[in-house]
């Protein structure tokens, strides 16, 4: 029975202090990962998340493992604003100030949305990359070694938001989904690619998810009001790293 169906799965949970001590549990996850990674197949393979949280976490880790090996490391992005990449709402932006343009990474370990594309074209080519760079046909799918992802208030991830279309998607890997709430397309990766992931780990952080966050965590987690419930490793680990305002209603 995969995991998706095994109401017995349960998500690793660790709770922190505070935002700070987030960032360092995340980092020595994000490590410890990678480290596995080398062992086992002589890369590590990462998608960075978006949004505010990660700040915190890609510049500890630009400061305190600029060592890592870094030549080892595939950098992709769950999602992507459908905006260039000088643009301030960037994900690659701000992974780039935060991180990417402070450890000694090729650039061609990079693997950016071209998200200045029209979103179904930046889909389409980010589709074409993972599958080029995975050497992955239709109907398989890429195994990352690590996926990052946050939360949202509304219980989003990636740009997965409830009642958008993307959440149906199961054959593609990368699409454009329209956001209403944003009145914009972001271009996502699909259930399908987070849960064929070896792990995926959730950062959570502040007071206004604990409710949220309850209802994933406390409830079934075949909710299917939250997108967030619905990332299940079906072969791999699910972490989430929360902080005590994030955890105060669990
Ligand atoms: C994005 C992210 C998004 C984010 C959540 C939480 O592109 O914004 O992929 O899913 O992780 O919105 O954002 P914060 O970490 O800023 O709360």
């Amino acid at each position: 029975m995969s995991k998706l169906a095994n109401p017995a799965f349960k998500p690793e949970l660790v709770t922190v202090d505070d935002a700070a001590a987030l960032a360092r549990a995340a980092v020595q996850e994000f490590c410890r990962c990678a480290q596995e990674a080398f062992v086992s197949h002589g890369r590590f393979c990462v998608a960075l998340s978006g949004g505010n949280t990660p700040r915190a976490v890609n510049s500890l880790l630009a400061t305190e493992y600029v060592d890592l090996a870094w030549d080892k490391v595939f950098i992709f992005f769950g999602d992507e604003r459908n905006v260039p990449p000088d643009h301030p709402d960037s994900n690659y932006r701000m992974a780039s100030e935060t991180l990417l343009s402070r450890v000694p990474l090729p650039q061609r370990n990079v693997f950016r949305v071209n998200a200045e594309l029209p979103a179904s074209a930046a889909a389409d080519d980010y589709d074409r990359q993972l599958r080029e760079f995975f050497g992955v046909q239709s109907g398989a799918w890429p195994r990352f070694d690590l996926i990052l992802l946050g939360m949202g208030e509304d219980g989003h991830t990636a740009s997965l938001f409830p009642g958008s279309a993307a959440l149906q998607e199961q054959s593609r890997m990368v699409v454009a989904n329209w956001v209403e709430k944003f009145h914009s397309y972001r271009i996502t990766f699909t259930f399908p690619v987070l849960n064929h992931a070896a792990e995926v780990l959730f950062l959570v952080s502040g007071e206004g998810k604990s409710r949220v966050l309850r209802g994933i965590l406390d409830r079934a987690p075949t909710d299917a009001g939250y997108p967030a419930a619905k990332v299940r490793p079906q072969d791999g680990r699910l972490l989430w790293i929360v902080d005590k305002a994030a955890a105060q209603l669990l």
